[in-house]
């Protein structure tokens, strides 16, 4: 039997409290969504910033409609819900990328939008949605982050990156207490600044930049970074062109 889990709510709340008035931390043993369960409370009228955490997720949601699939101890999934009123949302998802990435160590790659990456393989999902309450925008900020190995499958061709190729001895909770102050920290100056202050932590970790992608819609070119609102910038043979939202591939190196 594997031993329980140890979560540091107490750390995280007091690290994180002073800077959001009403936080609180919650560890749930089993739910289906994390980001569902948020999106269900806030539009029930539970808006107070809240870290809520699942040691496992029965129905996890991926970007783009797919599922996220994961497993107790494995992995480490929570979302952060919070009340946001940024005067631009464009690349907010981006800039939760960036700090994440930043959070976790270097070794850690962007792929547009927001995948974090090692060595070509993904480690970290992150799912941004937002729902309306009495006028306020409610944000939900879901991450799945891969904490150990696991095998392909699932609807993934090769298995994908975890925290232990960065260090052997990363678990779920301190990864967790790792990320959670930057951020709430990364979302407060997003509110603040936008996505400008992130724009060089993304340039500087961008996986697709000079490669040849190819967009769901069929269209091939070179990536060639992002645009001041996250879109990504790609050189196609009509010119070139400004992708807010699809999934890109990434053609393999020869
Ligand atoms: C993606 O890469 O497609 C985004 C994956 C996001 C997964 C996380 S796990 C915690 C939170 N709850 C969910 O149902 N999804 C997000």
């Amino acid at each position: 039997m594997t031993a329980p889990l140890l979560w540091p709510a107490e750390a995280i709340w007091e690290a994180v409290a002073p800077r959001l008035p009403g936080f609180t931390v919650e560890v749930l043993p089993e739910i289906d969504s994390t980001n569902s369960e948020l999106m269900r409370r806030a539009r029930a009228g539970q808006t107070d910033p809240v870290l809520l955490v699942a040691q496992r997720q029965t129905a996890g949601r991926g970007r783009l409609g797919r599922g996220w699939v994961s497993s107790p101890g494995d992995s480490l999934t929570f979302s952060l819900g919070l009340p946001l009123a940024p005067a631009d949302w464009s690349g907010l998802s981006l800039a939760v990328g960036v700090a994440l990435a930043e959070a976790l160590g270097p070794g850690i790659g962007l792929k547009w939008p927001n995948d974090l990456w090692i060595d070509g393989r993904k480690l970290a999902g992150i799912l941004v949605e937002t729902a309306t309450v009495a006028g306020v925008r409610h944000t939900i900020v879901g991450i799945g982050i891969n904490i150990a190995p696991r095998p392909a499958g699932e609807g993934m061709d090769i298995a994908p990156a975890d925290l232990r190729m960065l260090w052997p001895q990363a678990d779920a909770p301190g990864a967790l207490l790792r990320v959670a102050l930057p951020l709430v920290r990364a979302l407060q100056t997003f509110e603040r600044a936008g996505f400008t202050p992130f724009e060089a932590g993304f340039a500087a970790r961008d996986l697709l930049r000079g490669r040849t992608v190819t967009l769901s819609d069929g269209t091939s070119g070179q990536a060639a970074g992002v645009a001041p609102g996250g879109a990504l910038l790609v050189h196609t043979a009509a010119g070139l062109k400004v992708v807010s939202s699809a999934e890109v591939s990434v053609r393999p190196v020869p």
